[in-house]
């Protein structure tokens, strides 16, 4: 029998499961970002990527994190999360500083309007600008935990300008990898699929190009390299990448 899921339905369960396993001192912080994100139609990562990014951030205990696209911080909400106390045996966490980076000007008012708390704050280093730009000024280095999340058309450039700045075991995340379907074009020559099974997934056509053909160079550069890759179908795909 065809197991036949409502992914959407399974998608709001685990996003409920860890909203309401965010503390109630953080309650606050995580109201205001919800009210832009709605307000603002802004695509900001859901809570289930977000209970995965903290969990990842318990596990692999990263020093210095660094972001391609923040928003206004949502996901450093999440790393942020893994250094309360509650989880760490002796109540300091790893987390040194968190790089974040944003183009966008309008997004940078919202960061500086949230109340973070004081001891977040001091981890946070929220660059105003270009992510490219970020790597160079700040003289970014030993990075442990990197997120993707930026412009997809720049997803391959951005990975190969932080590769060398990286610690030998970081690990790298990178959303929107399937890029609504987009990524099941590499599959058209494999024999295991269904070519117009696949080209009827294919949702997103002409209109962004210029991300299709990102993701695309972006995949076609890590199935070719000694990167360990492994998919996470939350939403629109999630990329782990180890070495
Ligand atoms: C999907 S949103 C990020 C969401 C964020 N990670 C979160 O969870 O709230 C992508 C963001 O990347 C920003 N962006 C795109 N290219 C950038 C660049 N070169 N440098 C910095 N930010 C960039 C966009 O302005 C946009 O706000």
């Amino acid at each position: 029998m065809k197991y036949n899921p409502s992914w959407d339905l399974l998608h709001r369960f685990s996003e409920t499961h860890s909203r309401e396993r965010i503390p109630e001192k953080h309650k606050e912080l995580y109201d205001k970002m919800k009210t832009i994100s709605d307000g603002e139609y802004f695509p900001a990562i859901k809570e289930d990527l977000g209970a995965f990014l903290k969990f990842l951030c318990l596990l692999k205990k990263p020093k210095k994190i660094f972001e391609f696209g923040s928003g206004y911080g949502q996901s450093a909400f999440w790393y942020l999360l893994a250094t309360d106390s509650s989880h760490t045996a002796d109540s300091t966490s790893s987390i040194e500083k968190i790089y974040l980076t944003e183009i966008k000007e309008r997004l940078w008012e919202y960061y500086d309007s949230l109340p973070w708390p004081d001891e977040w704050q001091k981890k946070i280093y929220y660059y105003k600008g270009d992510a490219f730009k970020a790597i160079d000024v700040l003289k970014v280095e030993e990075i442990d935990l990197v997120f993707m999340d930026g412009q997809k058309a720049r997803y391959l450039d951005f990975f190969k300008k932080i590769e060398s700045k990286l610690n030998k075991d970081a690990i790298i995340i990178v959303d929107n990898i399937f890029w609504k379907g987009n990524i099941l074009k590499n599959l058209n020559n494999n024999s295991s699929f269904n070519n117009e099974e696949i080209n009827e997934e294919i949702k997103i056509k002409e209109m962004s190009y210029p991300s299709v053909k990102g993701i695309e160079s972006f995949y076609n550069y890590i199935t070719n390299s000694s990167w360990y890759s492994i998919f996470f179908p939350y939403y629109d795909g999630v990329l782990l990448l180890y070495k």
